[in-house]
């Protein structure tokens, strides 16, 4: 067997009323929930606000994260739990919520500065006590050690370290049936993004990571339609959750690649929606990888197209990207850049972008280079 390292994810909690459960877990002392306006406003966090506050202990609230949270909303949340001088944090929401929760969380207990712990395995010093509660099925975050942030300019970065796991997840699916179609649909193919480029990451795929993200295409691809077209449908939103956060596991270990590094542009320059984003890119990044990544493509094909086994491996190949083609168009996702304002003379400038996503482009299985990064914004315009 090939040498490999994989590192697990949080301890889990599953099931539906975990807010008391969560509560037992946190240190004594004030605590810190990260969430955003809305789901304050819908009410999803009040159980876990008022399990949280139970016996009087202290709870700030910091609501203001957006999608896609910059920076400044990343400092505010680290200074609203400073003056709090809390003990522990719960992110409670989406991706944007829990990559909050997570540097937060280590900013406050490391009292390191955010400008120097950019990157990979960088930051290695303490954070206080951390809980994550996801209400979307789709980016894995509560799975993974990796926060991304919208820095000047519209440039995402991250901070990816093993002190960003957090120690306990929530996966409880009731969470999630209220979510719109739209947002159901492009968190759910984020999570299929996510599956399919661990299973192609070129550097550290391993035989853990592999496991993680077959499973995680399986449930993900059988379950997206039902939980688009039936929201309530707890089965389905159940196995999305499941199928999530195995995809984070899998890409916590064997990072994500072309499809994210051509995406990321399109969510900072654009404000367009993380998932949305991948569904944009995802045929075009493919095809592009077809020939490099043809047996593995071949082997994935087989579980969201299971009548095509008999066939060869470039059918089955092409059969993987038409098959997520489709499932992409049925979810009612507007498929093109044109869609969404993007402008056909922007390619260059997205490409440009791209090239700077150099941690995510190391892991596609062969070169997009600059020429090529243009030439797939151009086919998906
Ligand atoms: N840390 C990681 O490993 C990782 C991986 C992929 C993406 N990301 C990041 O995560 C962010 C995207 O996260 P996301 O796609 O989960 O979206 P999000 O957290 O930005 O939420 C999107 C919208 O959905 C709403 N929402 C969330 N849960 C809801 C619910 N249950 N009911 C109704 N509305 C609900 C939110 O209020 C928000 O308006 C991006 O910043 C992306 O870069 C992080
Ligand atoms: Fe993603």
């Amino acid at each position: 067997m090939r040498s490999f390292t994989f590192h697990p994810g949080p301890r889990i909690l599953a099931g539906p009323d975990q807010a008391r459960s969560l509560a037992e877990k946190l240190p004594p002392g004030p605590c810190l929930l990260v969430t955003d306006a809305e789901l304050v406003r819908l009410g999803l966090a009040d159980a876990y606000i008022d399990a949280i506050a139970e016996g009087g202990r202290a709870l700030v609230i910091f609501d203001a994260v957006e999608a896609d949270p910059s920076k400044e909303t990343l400092l505010a949340a680290t200074a609203a739990g400073r003056a709090g001088e809390v003990a522990s944090v719960v992110g409670f929401g989406g991706g944007s919520p829990m990559d909050v929760a997570k540097l937060a969380a280590y900013l406050l207990g490391s009292g390191e500065v955010l400008d120097e712990i950019w990157g990979v395995d960088v930051a290695t010093g303490a954070r206080l006590p951390l809980m994550l509660v996801p209400t979307t099925a789709g980016t894995g975050s509560e799975a993974t050690p990796i926060s991304v942030i919208t820095c000047e300019g519209g440039v995402k970065l991250a901070v990816n370290a093993r002190p960003l796991t957090a120690d306990w997840a929530v996966l409880d699916a009731t969470l999630t049936t209220g979510l719109p179609r739209d947002t159901t649909a492009a968190t759910g193919i984020d999570a299929i993004v996510h599956a399919i480029e661990a299973y192609t990451s070129a550097r550290l795929k391993n035989p853990i990571s592999d496991a993680l993200a077959r499973d995680a295409l399986r449930l993900l691809s059988a379950n997206l339609t039902i939980a688009i077209e039936q929201p309530d449908n707890l089965e389905a939103r159940s196995a999305m959750l499941l199928g999530a956060h195995f995809a984070g596991l899998a890409f916590s270990n064997a990072p994500v690649a072309g499809v994210h590094a051509l995406a990321y542009p399109l969510g900072g320059l654009h404000h367009l929606p993380h998932g949305l984003t991948n569904a944009l890119m995802l045929r075009h990044v493919l095809g592009h990888n077809l020939e490099a990544a043809r047996e593995l493509y071949a082997e994935l094909a087989e579980i969201v197209a299971p009548d095509c086994a008999a066939e060869g491996s470039q059918a089955r190949a092409a059969r993987l990207i038409d098959t997520l083609d489709t499932l992409v168009r049925s979810s009612g996702l507007a498929p093109r850049l044109r869609d969404h304002g993007i402008a056909f003379d922007e390619a260059p400038k997205l490409a440009r972008e791209a090239m700077k996503q150099t941690r995510l482009l190391v892991n596609n299985p062969c070169e997009i280079s600059e020429a090529d990064a243009q030439r797939l914004y151009e086919a998906a315009w």
